[in-house]
C-alpha cells in the first residue's frame, strides 16, 4: 500500500524516540499503510541528536512541513500551548490528521481542536498525553466503553513519583532527585509544572472529560503539589506505615464531580503505595467491570514513543477518533475551592 507521510514537529526526548522507531523498525509499523517519515522539524538544526535521519528530513521550517502534500499526519511534540495550538490548527486546516503528547494543550484548548478536526473531517489522537506509555485513553474510551464510571484514583506524574520514591528509598535530596528526573527526560521543560501538581491536574481534566462526559476545566481541580514536602515529611509517613503519593482523584458525588490532585498518605498495604519511580497507575471504577487498574511507565523516551506510535498506527488503520461519554445526567464539577473547606 501507498506509505502514509508523517511530519514530526519536535525531536527531543519523545520526538527522538518516535523517529528512531520509525526509521529502525518500519516493518513493525504497517497497520493499514506503512508510515514514512518526511519531516523532522526542530528549532536548532545544528544540535547533535545522535539520530541518523535521511537527507533533507531535518529542518526548521514548520510551514514547509505543514504544507507538504506528501504529509498525511502531523505529530506535535514541541510542547507548550500557544505555538502548539497554532501548529495543530494549521495542520487540521491543511487537511492533516494530528497526533500530540501535549497534555497542557489538550487540557486548555482540546475542545477547540476537536471541533476543528470534526469540521475538517480529520482525526486528532493523544494517547501519550496522559500517563505516558499506559494505554488509558484507549482503555477508558474503548475497553471500558460500556461502563458508567464512578471514580478515578491515579498517579499521573512520573517526575514527582520518581522524586518521592528516590527521596524515600535512597535519602536523595529533593534537588538531586529532580535533577536526575530531568536528566532521564521525565520532566517538563518547566519542571515546576511537575512538582506543583499542574501536570497531573491537566491529565485529570482530560481523563474526566473522557470518563464522565462532563465539561471540566483546569480551574475545577483542587490542586496541591509535592513541592511543599521535605525528607522529614516522608520519614514521618514511613513511621505511620505509609508512603506519600501525589494522588489525582475524580469522583461522582451527590454534589457533583469532585476533582483533586494532592500529596496524600497511602498505606503501605495499598498497591498504589508500591507504584514507584516514573511509573503511573490509573484505577478506574466502573459499574460493570468493578475496579480496573492500568499501570506502567508514565514518562520517558521509549514508553511515550510507544503511545505516540500507537496513535499513528490507529490513524493508518483508519480507526475513528476517541469519543467522550455522553453524561447520563447533567454532571457539574464541584467548585475546587469548596472541596476541602467542609
Ligand atoms: P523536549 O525534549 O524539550 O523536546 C522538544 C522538541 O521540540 C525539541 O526538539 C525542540 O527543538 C522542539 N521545539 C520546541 N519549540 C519548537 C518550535 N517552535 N519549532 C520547532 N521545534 C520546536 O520535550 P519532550 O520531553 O520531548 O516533550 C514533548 C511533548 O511531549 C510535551 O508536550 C510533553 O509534555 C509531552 N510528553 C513528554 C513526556 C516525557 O516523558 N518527556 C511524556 C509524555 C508527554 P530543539 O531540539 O531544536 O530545541
Ligand atoms: N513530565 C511528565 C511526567 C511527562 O513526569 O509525568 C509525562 O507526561
Amino acid at each position: 500500500a501507498e506509505p502514509l507521510g508523517v511530519a514530526l514537529f519536535g525531536l527531543g526526548t519523545v520526538g527522538g524516540g518516535v523517529a528512531e522507531r520509525l526509521l529502525r523498525h518500519p516493518q513493525t509499523l504497517t497497520a493499514g499503510r506503512p508510515l514514512s517519515l518526511k519531516h523532522a522539524v526542530v528549532r536548532d538544526v545544528a544540535k547533535n541528536r545522535g539520530i541518523d535521519l535521511p537527507a533533507g528530513v531535518l529542518h526548521d521550517d514548520m510551514r514547509r512541513a505543514v504544507d507538504d502534500p506528501a504529509v498525511a499526519i502531523g505529530v506535535e511534540l514541541i510542547g507548550g500551548i500557544p505555538q502548539a495550538f497554532e501548529l495543530c490548527r494549521d495542520l487540521l486546516r491543511a487537511g492533516k490528521h494530528v497526533v500530540t503528547a501535549n497534555k497542557a494543550l489538550i487540557c486548555e484548548r482540546g475542545p477547540e481542536l476537536f471541533a476543528l478536526a470534526a469540521e475538517h473531517g480529520r482525526m486528532i489522537r493523544y494517547e501519550a498525553a496522559v500517563a505516558g506509555g499506559v494505554p488509558i485513553v484507549a482503555g477508558l474510551t474503548e475497553s471500558l466503553a460500556a461502563n458508567r464510571i464512578t471514580g478515578i484514583r491515579a498517579i499521573l506524574n512520573g517526575t514527582s513519583n520518581f522524586l518521592l520514591s528516590r527521596m524515600a528509598d535512597t535519602g536523595a535530596s529533593y534537588a538531586d532527585a529532580l535533577a536526575e528526573a530531568q536528566k532521564r527526560g521525565y520532566a517538563e521543560a518547566d519542571p515546576s509544572m511537575d512538582v506543583d501538581g499542574t501536570d497531573a491536574a491537566q491529565k485529570l481534566v482530560i481523563l474526566s472529560r473522557l470518563a464522565f462526559g462532563a465539561e471540566v476545566t483546569f480551574a475545577d481541580v483542587s490542586m496541591g503539589g509535592i513541592d511543599v514536602l521535605d525528607a522529614e515529611d516522608l520519614s514521618f509517613a514511613e513511621e505511620l506505615g505509609c508512603a506519600v503519593k501525589l494522588l489525582a482523584v475524580a469522583k461522582r458525588t451527590e454534589r457533583g464531580l469532585e476533582l483533586s490532585v494532592r500529596p496524600t498518605l497511602v498505606r503501605r498495604t495499598d498497591a498504589v503505595a508500591n507504584i514507584n519511580g516514573p511509573m503511573n497507575v490509573v484505577a478506574v471504577r466502573g459499574d460493570l467491570v468493578g475496579d480496573a487498574w492500568f499501570a506502567g511507565p508514565g514518562a520517558g523516551r521509549e514508553p511515550t514513543a510507544s503511545a505516540v506510535l500507537a496513535d499513528l498506527l490507529s490513524i493508518a488503520a483508519a480507526r475513528p477518533p476517541f469519543r467522550p461519554r455522553q453524561p447520563d445526567s447533567p454532571l457539574r464539577p464541584v467548585p475546587a475551592d469548596e472541596l476541602f473547606s467542609r
